[in-house]
């Protein structure tokens, strides 16, 4: 059985309160009880993480990559933006990387349209709300039966 790590970056905890007008009303626990679903009807095993701190990003991509997962669903929020750390953690292990975002970066600020992470995924999911992990799991799914 092929393994699917899902990772969720800073503030998405927060997610139905959270400026709503961009993120939607959608729950992170709601999103993951879909994600459980879909694993399940997909015949893969899921790990669910979020938090708010970068290191424990890295942590957690280096301890799970490096004997349990087989692909990786990620939205790294705001370090998406930022973290050269979070970048180098995908690129060092030997997964598959799908990017999300719940909006499209594109179109907002242009700060968020500079994404450290897109290099080094085999590629991104992004502007449909919670489909975008439905959309990302499904592809990480897919890759995992081909470990990088
Ligand atoms: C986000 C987009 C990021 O720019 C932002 O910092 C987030 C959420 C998204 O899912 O649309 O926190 O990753």
């Amino acid at each position: 059985m092929k393994n699917i790590l899902v990772i969720h970056g800073p503030n998405l905890n927060l997610l139905g309160k959270r400026e709503p007008d961009v993120y939607g009303k959608v729950t992170l626990e709601s999103i993951n009880k879909e994600l459980k679903a879909l694993a399940r009807k997909s015949k893969v095993g899921i790990k669910i993480f979020q938090t708010n701190t970068e290191g424990e990003i890295v942590d957690i991509i280096q301890k799970e990559c490096e004997s349990w997962a087989d692909a990786m669903v990620i939205n790294p929020a705001a370090y998406t933006h930022t973290s050269v750390a979070i970048r180098e953690a995908i690129s060092a292990v030997k997964i598959s990387a799908v990017e999300v975002h719940l909006s499209n970066i594109f179109k907002r600020e242009e700060f968020r349209h500079k994404s450290y992470i897109s290099p080094v995924s085999a590629g991104g999911i992004f502007g449909f709300g919670k489909d975008s992990y439905i959309l990302g799991f499904l592809a990480a799914v897919n890759i995992s039966k081909t470990k990088r």
